[in-house]
């Protein structure tokens, strides 16, 4: 029984490091797939090497979510089936934030395979691909403050704040140098991107960030039976914030 627990401890920790980890990949990918546009790239030395950077960060992002997805659904304290990590919405467990993890994988597995076979496919379909990288990040951030446990402790709120940061800096920079002939093109996407951000921030505040989160997230009542006032917070505690069959 205890080395039961000690071992579901230990999945539960490689679930959360992983996502965290991968998340921190994600970004410096993105980052460096921005950078590495040709007319921010410099000398093509630099060039070649920040093309291998990104895709070094994409391939090892990959292999943290391989983990992440994994160790969560092993490790059988919350109901998480394999197919719930590639079909959205269809899991137990925090149905809408998991599914958005589940799209955001979805994503990662087609933005990394198009590139793989970049000299195989067509141009334009690999870039309308690789377009939703823009869209995949977010998904990916959302679900790790929706799904996750650690949203609420401090050093894992700093790397969230960096991330975001990274990306808003990153992304002004795309749109700042990007669309010159077409303004009207580069008020769209400014627009969009402070929508985004700013409803991520106030969800966030509103959301995940609150004492009750993990009732409100959609975690099964079962895993909730029992939980105490406190942990019924869902943010420091337990996966679910709570004890259930295994207790946390
Ligand atoms: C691009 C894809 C994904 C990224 C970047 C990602 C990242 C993250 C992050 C940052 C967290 C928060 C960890 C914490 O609070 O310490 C998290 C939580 C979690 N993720 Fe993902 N994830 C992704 C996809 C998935 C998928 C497909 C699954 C489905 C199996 C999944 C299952 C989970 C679970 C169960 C948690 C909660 C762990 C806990 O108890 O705290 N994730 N994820």
């Amino acid at each position: 029984m205890t080395a039961a627990v000690t071992d579901s401890q230990a999945l539960w920790y490689l679930t959360r490091g992983s996502g965290l980890v991968a998340l921190v990949l994600l970004t410096v990918s993105m980052v460096l797939g921005i950078a590495q546009l040709e007319r921010w790239s410099g000398p093509t030395g630099q060039r070649f090497v920040v093309t291998h950077l990104h895709r070094n960060a994409s391939l090892l992002a990959v292999v943290f979510l391989g983990v992440h997805v994994a160790s969560s659904v092993v490790d059988g304290f919350a109901p998480i089936r394999w197919l719930d990590a590639v079909v959205p919405w269809r899991s137990a467990y925090r149905p809408v934030w998991l599914g958005l993890g589940a799209l955001a994988l979805d994503l990662v597995v087609a933005l990394v395979l198009t590139s793989l076979l970049r000299v195989r496919i067509p141009h334009r379909a690999w870039r309308l691909v690789h377009w939703s990288a823009y869209l995949c990040w977010p998904l990916a951030f959302v679900h790790g403050l929706g799904t996750g446990t650690d949203g609420r402790v401090g050093w894992v709120q700093l790397v969230d704040a960096v991330c975001l940061a990274a990306m808003v800096l990153a992304l002004a920079w795309r749109i700042g140098a990007g669309w010159q002939r077409n303004p009207s093109a580069r008020t769209a996407a400014t627009a969009a991107a402070a929508a985004v951000l700013l409803a991520i921030v106030a969800w966030a505040y509103a959301g995940p960030l609150q004492a009750g989160w993990a009732r409100r997230a959609g975690t099964p009542s079962s895993l909730l039976t029992g939980a105490t006032a406190a942990s019924a917070d869902g943010a420091t505690t337990g996966t679910t914030g709570t004890t259930g069959t295994v207790p946390r």
